[in-house]
């Protein structure tokens, strides 16, 4: 990306660009999986290219209809979802929506796949690599492992070695993995998610949660169980951002209730190079490109020319 381009990187304008695992995007705001469907479903509200990338919902080898409702239930500066990685197929995903995704020039897309055996994971790419216009891979590995009795890859370093291993070997892309939060040590799984191949890894995925009607004695969620997302669990999301970034050399992105340029900036100053946005577009679907106008804006105020300098540089003294 050239300075003077659509992006707003002016030559007096601050510069906005970031890189991971040999991605340029203009700049660090990137709509998150499972938040911004397949991207296309928000292009009469967004322009797309004006977001330093967007992730497509979680994919897998077989199409999904997920969990039945009650899915969804906001709570005190948050929400619950219990989705149940509802998609397309990743096959379906190449035909019907990538075309229309390629058309479009300077969108940066990610495919987040996921699988509940290490096989699925490894077929998911294998078809996805035949697509073309993917800048990387996003692992989700917060998924149940049906294989192994429920326990999920994401929370057993050993299962988490073996599917990035897999996923790497499969993988024609860049391999971001995106590690859950409902872990005891962030740093651990981090520094396995690395020494298996990640080219980056992006946290944090949602928390595990419930909540529950008290006149009815129901669960809110189907499920019973959810993931919680949004402003809520922000700070918790930070520090881990801040620890995994400490345990690994690879690029982090960072993902937790980011809604504001000042969010964007303490989770920079944590450790993280790019940033995921989710909840935001629940709660305003324009939140992904007024954030990436606000950041502009923030750092022409605070003379912040160059936005990639803040990565880590979190002051202690
Ligand atoms: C409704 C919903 C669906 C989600 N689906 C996925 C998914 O398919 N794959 C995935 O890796 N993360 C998924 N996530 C997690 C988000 O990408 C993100 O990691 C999390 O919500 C934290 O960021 P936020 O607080 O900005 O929403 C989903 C989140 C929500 C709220």
């Amino acid at each position: 990306m050239s300075p003077g381009s659509p992006s707003g990187n002016t030559p007096s304008g601050p510069d906005l660009r970031v890189n991971f695992a040999g991605i340029e995007l203009k700049n660090p705001i990137i709509a998150a999986s499972g938040t911004f469907g397949y991207g296309v479903e928000f292009e009469d509200i967004v322009h797309l290219d004006r977001l330093g990338g967007l992730v497509v919902k979680g994919l897998s080898v077989e199409p999904m209809t997920g969990n039945p409702p009650p899915r969804l239930f906001e709570t005190a500066a948050g929400m619950l979802n219990a989705i149940g990685l509802q998609n397309i197929g990743a096959r379906a995903f190449l035909d019907e929506k990538l075309p229309a995704l390629r058309t479009k020039k300077n969108v940066v897309v990610f495919a987040n796949v996921f699988g509940y055996t290490r096989a699925d994971y490894e077929r998911t790419i294998g078809i996805l690599n035949e697509g073309e216009g993917i800048a990387a891979y996003e692992l989700n590995v917060s998924c149940p492992n049906t294989a192994h009795g429920g326990i999920q890859f994401g929370s057993d370093p050993q299962l988490l070695d073996e599917v990035v291993r897999t996923a790497k070997r499969a993988a024609r892309r860049p391999l971001i993995v995106k590690l859950s939060p409902n872990v005891t040590s962030i740093a651990l799984m981090a520094h396995v998610a690395e020494e298996a191949g990640a080219d980056a890894i992006s946290l944090v995925n949602t928390f595990l949660a419930m909540a529950i009607d008290a006149e009815t004695r129901r669960p809110r969620i189907a499920n019973v169980t959810a993931g919680l997302s949004g402003p809520a669990i922000k700070p918790i999301a930070l520090r881990m951002v801040y620890d995994a970034a400490h345990a690994v050399k690879i690029p982090v992105i960072g993902m937790g209730g980011i809604a504001t340029p000042v969010d964007v900036v303490e989770f920079m100053l944590a450790g993280a190079t790019a940033v995921q946005v989710g909840t935001a577009s629940y709660f305003d679907p324009v939140a992904t490109e007024t954030l990436a106008e606000e950041l502009t804006t923030y750092c022409r105020e605070h003379r912040i020319a160059r936005l990639c300098e803040l990565t880590g540089g979190m002051v202690t003294d």
